[in-house]
């Protein structure tokens, strides 16, 4: 790969236009073109803005009703070691880490972890996750649910013994190494409602199962049989070991799971002159995150794999490609306990949080929607080459393998990058081979050389492309009724370049913010904007017909309700300030409507000390879309939209409220609360207790239902 290239990739130094100061065009010209028109004339500015007012009446002609209503009153903000939701529902601790999968052994409080009890039992932080309905059962009542388990504690998984051993310097002793692997990846777990209205774990099942950051998985796509992915282990560059720090999540519309590899560059290392792949993603030169490569002993490379430091004659002598094997979108079968997972190559190698399918339509592509999180990062989509064919919808039960119909559809197609220009209009660029570099004669293939070669350097490409520099897209979600998608743009901190490329901190947000050296990046911090500090959330919808168009709005800006108007531009409240947006999800109902669920990962301790921090731990809000009509503020949320957003659920101090679905039927949601400080309460399964004393802390599954037995939020 040419020189040329390298500096581009270095903190991003690309010379694109970060996303701060097109906005901020975009919101002088909204205030420039809305000008003594009133409120009016702005739900129709641009097409976005008429596609709003267009879909607010449909939906009112459709249901001949009112909008949706958000049925209960918001909670307070809390602060306790305790699960807080609105009056009449209840909260319950589902498939919390270490609990067996199989077996007689099961969780104690004093269990001393070991690598084959952590490979039978649920790993640590649970993040992303979705439900798939089993073939004979009730799909909102007993199915299988698939958890990631981002990244561990070390002090709870080993504080029957006091910590971890040489957890910063010298060699870790190989079986703590393979337990904290095996507390990583992914887990598959059968679930059921009882008939006293209580979730329950079926130990034993046949579907039961994790993938962990070692377990054999396929390569597929355009990376695979490639020179970048050839290792001692996999001479022929077809498969590798392991998915790591699995964040957010996906699933397909045929009954297959997705899981997305988020910040797996720290778990390697190189000791020589990084790659510039090496560098754009941020891999350390010293010590790994938990210092996996310094074990000694282990099978085929087992820990000397992360070691990528080149040590052989070629490539198939050492692990220098190891990491090439990471940073993708994964495929998981959950139906077949025998089935490999399979990286998906084509979506794009970065720091994936998340992959969303678009609106399905027969006859039409697949679309699937995804960020990688760092400061100044992008937003990509993947487009398929097989159109969707109806009869690969998911039908449990019946047989036929599923990661064949993923390969018919994610192997092949066209990965794009977003630019948003500062008219609320936006491109997507292709990144294939023959796209033209803009100002430049020659191609994306004359300086990759092949579509492996743009994979393996994804972000290069982008930056090549001139996508835009985002304040760090989390998850996203997509409306089935109007393909509109939602994103959340976190926050984009003022860390200096020494606090965050020096620290790690454990159990904070700090394992995302530490990055490809973006640290070193402009991040703004001259810019007293709002926005940096309390994120916000972007929609966007493609245009008809067109798989490079499309028109975007903010949707709402975080912030605390103590915030003057130039901060808090949507007008939040005490009843709905937030920080840091994280997980979200369009929860479809009747008549085109639906409820947007919005997730925060803020924090106080372990996070970000701000306003909101202050006042309440992390927390999930609920809003209704379709009842908005856009506020002069240049988002969707405004001040005259208050009760329309909604404080929904608060997590226990400390913790990360991330992963989200409701039950088909929509009378359980699921969430998932991460790394808190000390919950949940030992000797009940009910999350708004909090636990007398300190606990082993346990990241969980959290069920939420109404007492009532109806429909969540409404
Ligand atoms: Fe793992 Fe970007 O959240
Ligand atoms: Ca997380
Ligand atoms: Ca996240
Ligand atoms: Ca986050």
């Amino acid at each position: 790969m040419s020189k040329e290239i390298e500096d581009p990739r270095i903190n991003n130094r690309s010379g694109n236009e970060p996303f701060d100061s097109i906005l901020d065009k975009y919101l002088s010209r909204r205030r420039v073109m809305q000008g003594g028109l009133g409120l009016a004339a702005a739900t129709v500015f641009g097409g976005f803005g008429l596609g709003d007012a267009i879909r607010k009446a449909n939906a009112a002609t459709v249901s001949g009703t009112s909008p949706l209503t958000l049925g209960f009153s918001s909670v307070p903000g809390s602060m306790t070691d305790a699960v807080v939701v609105p009056e009449g529902y209840t909260a319950q601790v589902l498939v919390p880490w270490g609990m067996a999968l199989s077996g007689d052994r099961d969780w104690s409080a004093d269990l001393k972890m070991t690598p084959d009890y952590q490979a039978n039992a649920m790993g640590m932080h649970h993040d992303g996750m979705y439900h798939f309905p089993l073939a004979d059962t009730d799909e909102s009542r007993d199915f299988l649910l698939v958890v990631n388990h981002e990244y561990i504690d070390q002090s709870a998984l080993w504080a029957p013994k006091g910590g971890p051993t040489n957890a910063d310097s010298e060699a870790r002793p190989g079986d703590e190494v393979r337990t904290e692997i095996n507390a990583h990846g992914v887990a598959v777990v059968r679930i059921r409602r009882t008939t006293d209205g209580k979730w329950e774990a079926v130990r034993g099942d046949r579907h039961n199962r994790r993938f962990t950051s070692a377990s054999p998985m396929d390569i597929a796509g355009p990376v695979r049989g490639s020179a970048h992915v050839v290792t001692a282990y996999s001479q022929d560059g077809t498969e590798t070991r392991g998915t790591n720090n699995n964040c957010a999540c996906g699933y397909t519309p045929w009954g297959t799971y997705l899981t997305c590899e988020e910040n797996w560059p720290e778990v390697f290392i190189n000791t020589a002159e990084l790659a510039a792949d090496q560098k754009r993603l941020g891999m350390p030169t010293d010590r790994g995150r938990y210092g996996w490569e310094t074990a000694e002993g282990g099978k085929n490379g087992e820990f000397a794999r992360f070691d990528n430091t080149p040590r052989g004659s070629d490539a198939r002598q050492d692990y220098r490609n190891e990491a090439r094997t990471f940073g993708y979108v994964v495929e998981i079968d959950p139906y077949n306990p025998d089935s490999r997972a399979v990286k998906r190559t084509a979506l794009g190698r970065f720091r994936h949080e998340g992959c969303w399918p678009g609106k399905v339509v027969a006859g039409e592509p697949v679309v699937f929607y995804t960020g990688h999180d760092s400061r100044n990062e992008y937003i990509y989509k993947f487009v398929s080459r097989a159109l969707w064919d109806p009869a690969d919808a998911n039908r449990p039960g019946d047989g036929r393998s599923r990661l064949d119909i993923g390969a018919k559809y994610m192997n092949e197609g066209t990965l794009y990058a977003a630019k948003f220009n500062a008219d609320g209009s936006g491109e997507w660029l292709p990144l294939s081979t023959d796209t033209k570099i803009p100002g430049q004669d020659r191609t994306l293939g004359d300086v990759f050389g092949d579509q492996a070669g743009i994979i393996i350097n994804t972000c290069d490409a982008a930056d090549l492309m001139g996508a835009t520099p985002m304040d760090r897209p989390e998850w996203g979600t997509v409306d089935p009724h109007s393909g509109e998608v939602y994103m959340s743009l976190t926050n984009n901190s003022k860390r200096s370049e020494e606090d965050s490329a020096a620290t790690y901190t454990e159990g904070g947000d700090d394992i995302e913010a530490l990055g490809a050296g973006y640290a070193t990046a402009p991040t703004n911090a001259a810019n007293p904007r709002a926005n940096n500090t309390y994120g916000h959330v972007i929609r966007w919808r493609e245009h008809n017909g067109q798989h490079n168009r499309f028109d975007w709005t903010i949707f709402v800006f975080g912030s605390a309700a103590s915030e003057g108007k130039d901060v808090n531009l949507s007008g939040l409240t005490a009843d709905n300030q937030f920080a840091s947006p994280d997980g979200l999800w369009f929860d479809a109902r009747d008549n085109g409507q639906g409820i947007l669920w919005i997730e925060t990962d803020n924090g106080l301790d372990g996070g970000r000390k701000n306003a909101v921090a202050e006042q309440t731990n992390d927390q999930v809000l609920a809003v209704v879309p379709a009842a908005l009509s856009g506020s002069e503020n240049g988002s969707v949320v405004g001040p005259e939209g208050q009760s329309q957003l909604k404080r929904f659920a608060v997590g226990p101090n400390e913790c990360e409220v991330t992963g989200i679905f409701a039950t088909p039927d929509k009378t359980a949601l699921f969430i998932n609360l991460q790394h808190p400080g000390n919950w949940p309460a030992e000797n009940s399964d009910d999350a708004t207790q909090a636990p007398t004393g300190k606990v082993r802390p346990r990241a969980s599954t959290v069920v939420i239902q109404k007492r009532d037995g109806g429909q969540i939020g409404i």
